[in-house]
């Protein structure tokens, strides 16, 4: 056979690596066939005047890669098997299209369900996006966690082959009860914590255990999609309950009899930010101790209060009668892209728990719950939520003063907290899907309930949902001039 390679086409590099290219892709475009005889290196170093070295190295990669084969005394030649014959489900040599084959009937999907709103990548984000809940890429502590994937690389040991604990591995469970202990008030065994995949996981690992069609789940309205979506898929018969200025209506929910979970976000209500008092919190175990139900605490973004001191969580309150769930995510404190969140489990639900989870995924990944494990250990998931906190205080204050500046006095809840804001909007103004739509047109993202992941039961607010710490100062202030501006221009 005529041997002639084209290096031209090849990408940029070395010399050897563009020979090296042109043999492979040659190869497995079958322009040179199995057992096709190649130069030698000497010739085909004179053939594209280059040095013989650089043609016994390109050979010398093709043939740790499994393309060529040095017959010794008799010559190189191309592989009969190639790399790839070993990857391909259809052998390559019959590219017979299969026959049709006609299928009766195919089972019905059972699965009835919606998926919650969320930002997922190849979205176009909007230059200036107000999206709730995001936290800061900037502030994402990039060089630790490189360093310590690093580290905890190295003393992998065989923990990359065997399949970790289905609750969790051991030290981030005892670090995360460490740190709930001081900062939300929770007395916990370590063993009470199953490490999940966000809070989401969370939510799905407690409807399976405790939600069967017909059971009765007590929700706030407005709610998070996450839970609400999760319950009905499951079932549940909800019971949607009024949020007012401190939270869920106690009143309201101390008239409902029985129910088998009641789902609460008390430390900063999505998405209308208020913050369940302590006393409503002892109300309320008052209540789901008398109506034998479970409550579920879901703490997502408790870690950031500007203002006094966080209450403590209702688990925290729960003093061994055990009748809370509580459900912590690290997708606002750090990131969401970790899927990292965990359930803290009375007693009675751990064995259970464990069972629902390894029919799941049986345990979260070892390498990401390592590294998580040692940056609470070893001090530093404190520093960082210390500066996170003086960070988002200051967006906070940032947005505030704009939106004042450009609209006056406005009704502005959940303020003290969280990662986002509620400007409930004044009675003058447009509905909000025609701001959105208008600030859009702008290139700003700003959100009513609904479309920021909160499940309205059909009576929603004329709102805004404002999330901050991703935002620079400047985007914060340039985003609110253009939220005017998109305001005015709907007349
Ligand atoms: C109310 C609420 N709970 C929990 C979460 C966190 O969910 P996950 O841990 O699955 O990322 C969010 C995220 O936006 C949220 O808004």
């Amino acid at each position: 056979m005529q041997f002639s390679l084209d290096i031209s086409a090849a990408p940029h590099g070395s010399l050897q690596s563009k020979i090296h290219f042109a043999i492979r892709d040659a190869i497995s475009r079958r322009l040179l066939p199995p057992d096709t005889r190649l130069p030698s290196s000497r010739d085909l170093a004179d053939t594209l005047n280059v040095s013989r070295n650089t043609v016994i190295g390109a050979y010398a990669k093709l043939s740790v890669e499994g393309y060529i084969v040095s017959r010794h005394g008799v010559g190189i030649f191309v592989a009969r098997e190639l790399p790839e014959d070993c990857l391909s489900t259809v052998s390559t040599s019959d590219h017979t299209p299969a026959a049709p084959i006609a299928v009766a009937k195919t089972p019905t999907i059972e699965f009835v369900g919606e998926k919650p709103n969320l930002f997922e990548k190849g979205r176009e984000l909007p230059a200036i996006d107000f999206w709730a809940g995001r936290s800061s890429r900037r502030s994402f502590p990039i060089r630790t966690w490189q360093r310590l994937i690093t580290q905890c690389l190295g003393s992998a040991s065989r923990s990359l082959v065997e399949y970790p604990p289905v609750a969790g591995l051991p030290e981030l469970r005892q670090a995360i009860a460490a740190e709930i202990l001081v900062t939300r008030g929770i007395i916990c065994d370590w063993q009470n914590i199953l490490v999940t995949a966000g809070a989401q996981e969370a939510f799905t690992i407690i409807s399976k255990l405790f939600i069967r069609p017909g059971s009765t789940a007590v929700v706030e309205s407005p709610s998070y999609q996450g839970v609400s979506y999760i319950l009905t898929a499951n079932g549940a018969h909800l019971i949607p309950t009024a949020v007012e200025r401190e939270g869920i209506s106690v009143t309201e929910v101390e008239r409902i009899r029985s129910a088998s979970l009641l789902c609460l976000t008390p430390s900063h209500q999505f998405p209308t930010g208020e913050t369940i008092s302590a006393e409503n919190r002892a109300r309320l175990l008052e209540w789901a101790a008398k109506a034998g139900a479970y409550i579920v605490e879901d703490d997502y973004d408790s870690e950031f209060r500007y203002e006094n001191a966080p209450i403590t969580a209702i688990a925290g309150m729960d003093m061994g009668r055990q009748q809370v769930l509580y459900v912590g995510t690290f997708s606002k404190s750090i990131g969401a892209g970790l899927r990292i969140g965990y359930l803290v489990l009375p007693d009675r639900v751990v064995q259970a728990a464990s069972v629902v989870k390894s029919h799941l995924n049986l345990g979260n990944p070892w390498l990401e719950q390592a590294v998580l494990a040692e940056f609470i250990l070893s001090g530093q998931y404190r520093t960082h939520l210390r500066r996170l906190r003086q960070e988002q205080r200051r967006s906070r204050d940032i947005l505030i003063a704009s939106l004042e500046e450009d609209f006056g006095r406005l009704d502005l809840r959940g303020t003290d907290a969280g990662m986002h804001m509620y400007w409930r909007l004044p009675p003058t103004f447009p509905n909000v899907k025609a701001i959105s739509a208008a600030a859009r047109e702008l290139d700003i993202g700003i959100y009513s309930p609904a479309m920021a992941g909160a499940e309205e039961f059909g009576r929603g607010d004329n709102a805004i949902v404002l999330g901050y710490p991703a935002l620079s100062h400047n985007e914060i202030c340039e985003g609110v001039r253009r939220l005017k501006t998109a305001i005015e221009s709907l007349g």
